[in-house]
């Protein structure tokens, strides 16, 4: 469980019927030793008393942006410049929009306008809401614009619908909203990471590859060094300068990469696997360049050994974390994947979509481990990387 203690942490309040689970997130956040003030919108009230906040958080909770009595206690813009995150749960369409056009029609939106603090939103509302264009688009501004998208979690919802809207539950929040204190959370461990493709040799000058351009691997490794890891990155050849504070180890092949991987692994912590490697090599490399003569080349390609998964079996305290590639079932065959490689957890993206994976500047994951399944919305791959490392970070230092 991720600490917050000493954290300020605003809890906003906005109006949907899972407004009475704001109460629990409060509690939550109190008892990992955040300091906690609630802003509520007047929506909000209409599900939920203020009076019930402010006995829990054991402040006045503030709702009119013109109210004297809280201003002359802590004006909106002290109250937006005390806070390090500002968390608002639920977050509804109609509030996100607001969020999204800069508006201050409420105390909460003031606030949000006005504080440097780190921003997250669990959305709650019905399926169909949350899958129109309009507030998709909201969603994805608001998350290039740094503001972290927690959930929403998919099932049956209040209304009757069954799909995805309903507001992840607080654990799943308050995990989330911890990790994003990304500062120091690695400090005294080494990470490995490998990233890009390998390249196969078929004779000199041609070779097997894939389309991975180390993005997400190279992002994962910043926001490691960040926070405040020793990282080695293994690095099949992209075109990507290598982030500050990491070693670098260029390799090419898929048994280059496991000779650099083996090797590192022995003194590190955490092992997280990004690379996309070549699943196979050719039997034998042409001394020469082959002669295109030939109406038909028959290549026979033999299966290059598993990286992941000959690090993990060989460095059994490792904390493991593997990527799954799927195009298809992703969270099953992800979860195929996290028994057979013996990881610590998984992280899957569906490569069929052409916005996300392979080559693009954003992603969308699930990080799936024995006890959770946890779903990262589309972010820039920078931002994802930080929302896993803490993740990451999270459970590593749960086990120890
Ligand atoms: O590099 P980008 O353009 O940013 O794209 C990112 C990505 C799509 C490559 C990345 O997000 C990703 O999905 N990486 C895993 C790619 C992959 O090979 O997935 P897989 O499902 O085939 O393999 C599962 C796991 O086993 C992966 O952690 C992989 O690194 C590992 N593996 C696979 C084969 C092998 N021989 N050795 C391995 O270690």
């Amino acid at each position: 469980m991720c600490s917050l203690s000493n954290k300020r942490i605003i809890v906003g309040v906005t109006g949907g019927i899972a407004a009475y689970k704001s109460a629990e997130i409060v509690r939550r956040l109190q008892d990992r030793g955040a300091e906690v003030r609630v802003v509520m919108t007047p929506g909000a009230e209409e599900f939920l008393r203020p009076l019930t906040m402010q006995a829990l958080s054991g402040h006045p909770v503030h709702v009119g942006l013109l109210d004297e009595k809280a201003e002359a206690g802590m004006g909106h813009i002290e109250l937006a410049r005390w806070a390090d995150l500002l968390l608002i749960a639920p977050a509804s369409a109609d509030f996100m929009a607001t969020m999204m056009h800069g508006k201050a029609d409420s105390l909460l939106a003031a606030v949000y306008l006005a504080t440097p603090a780190l921003v997250a939103v669990a959305p709650a509302m019905n399926q169909g809401m949350w899958q129109h264009p309009a507030n998709l688009d909201n969603v994805e501004k608001l998350a290039q614009r740094g503001v972290t998208i927690i959930g929403p979690d998919s099932g049956s919802q209040a209304c009757g619908d069954t799909g995805p809207g309903r507001m992840e539950q607080p654990d799943t929040i308050i995990d989330q909203a911890s990790a994003m204190f990304i500062n120091g959370l690695l400090q005294g461990t080494k990470v490995v990471i490998t990233a890009g493709p390998t390249r196969e040799a078929l004779d000199p000058v041609r070779y097997i590859s894939n389309h991975s351009s180390g993005k997400m691997g190279y992002a994962l490794a910043t926001a490691a060094a960040d926070a405040g890891a020793d990282v080695v990155l293994i690095s099949g050849p992209v075109n990507l300068p290598t982030p500050e504070r990491c070693q670098h180890i260029p390799v090419i092949s898929a048994n280059e990469m496991l000779l650099a991987a083996l090797e590192s692994a022995q003194k590190a912590d955490v092992f997280i696997a990004t690379a996309a490697v070549a699943d196979y090599r050719a039997a034998s490399v042409a001394e020469g360049k082959i002669k295109s003569s030939d109406e038909v080349l028959t290549i026979k390609l033999e299966k290059n050994p598993d990286i992941v998964s000959t690090v993990a079996s060989t460095n059994e305290s490792l904390f493991v974390v593997g990527f799954a590639a799927e195009s298809a079932n992703v969270e099953n065959y992800a979860k195929g994947k996290l028994k057979t490689k013996s990881l610590n957890a998984i992280i899957a993206n569906d490569i069929s979509r052409p916005d996300i994976g392979f080559n693009s500047d954003e992603n969308e994951v699930s990080w799936i481990d024995d006890d959770s399944t946890i779903s990262f919305s589309k972010r820039s791959k920078a931002q994802l990387g930080r929302d896993l490392i803490a993740q990451i970070a999270c459970k590593y230092n749960d086990q120890n």
